[in-house]
């Protein structure tokens, strides 16, 4: 009976991986929602499901008392930890790092996003760590973005997404710290990309047309770029990812299709 847990399942890529996993009614999955009465798609879809394999859990990123209440909760041992949830989107992305209202407001925004999308998932890391160790796969994986990779800011021309892009490099690099320490245990540490998604609030044409000036920068590197994907392909793709990746993998930054998460252009 294959275990996850999985942070940021109240929408989006986080509430595709609870349908998606739950899909198999020998898998149990833990959903964690950081405002779980306001989760109402999650909570719909639970009391609406068949196999009764998801059990929704309340945790903030930001609230480590809350994590490590999950971690005692969830009990015994977990086989795939999915570090979902995350700030992204915020009125001031669209600033470049020079062009803040004031520094203070500039340093107010790289420290809410360090401390939502590295500290929280750091800490729920280290609360899940003893399950981790005692579960069968021992499988953790962060969803980065490859606006935190040098590479394809500079080629791509992403210069915002400031706050966002910093706290994923710096997901990445804890990963390959976790990766480093327990990679004699057999524990496999995984940042992973999973694509330019349509979880953007909007039907598809408006999310389309919001993304299109992105996806034309990124064809101009890379004309074989697959431009938007939904969130189905996207968790298709990861959950395949994650169930193939060895030790071989620890601390890489991967795409979902298991390229270089850098290389990805
Ligand atoms: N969509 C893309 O194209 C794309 C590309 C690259 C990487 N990613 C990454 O993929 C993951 C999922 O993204 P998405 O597109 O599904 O985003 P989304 O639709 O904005 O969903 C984000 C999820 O994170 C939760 N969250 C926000 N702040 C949180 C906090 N402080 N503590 C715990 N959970 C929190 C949200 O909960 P609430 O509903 O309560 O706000 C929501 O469930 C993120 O890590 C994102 O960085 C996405």
């Amino acid at each position: 009976m294959p275990s996850y847990l999985v942070t940021g399942t109240s929408r989006g890529l986080g509430l595709e991986f609870v349908k998606s996993l739950s899909s198999d009614p020998s898998n149990t999955v833990f959903a964690v929602a950081r405002n779980l009465p306001n989760a109402t798609q999650l909570l719909d879809f639970v009391a609406g499901h068949p196999h009764k394999n998801v059990h929704t859990l309340e945790a903030d990123n930001d609230d480590r008392d809350a994590i490590k209440k999950v971690a005692e909760i969830t009990g015994g041992s977990l086989d795939v930890l999915i570090l979902n949830g995350a700030l992204m989107m915020h009125e001031r992305g669209v600033l470049n790092l020079d062009q803040f209202p004031s520094e203070d407001i500039l340093e107010e925004d790289l420290l809410r996003y360090f401390k939502t999308n590295v500290i929280g998932p750091i800490h729920t890391v280290n609360a899940f760590l003893p399950l981790l160790k005692a579960g069968e796969k021992k499988k953790c994986i962060a969803i980065s973005s490859p606006i935190g990779a040098p590479k394809f800011c500079v080629r791509v021309g992403a210069s915002q997404g400031t706050g966002y892009g910093i706290s994923k490099a710096a997901l990445n690099l804890a990963m390959a710290k976790y990766a480093a320490k327990y990679k004699n245990e057999g524990l496999l540490f995984l940042s992973v990309t999973p694509g330019l998604v349509r979880t953007f609030p909007g039907t598809r044409e408006e999310v389309e047309k919001r993304l299109s000036p992105n996806v034309a920068r990124i064809r101009a590197v890379n004309p074989n770029f697959e431009g938007t994907i939904s969130p189905e392909e996207s968790v298709r793709d990861i959950l395949a990812l994650i169930e193939k990746a060895t030790m071989a993998d620890t601390g890489r930054v991967v795409h979902r299709d298991g390229r270089d998460g850098d290389e990805m252009l």
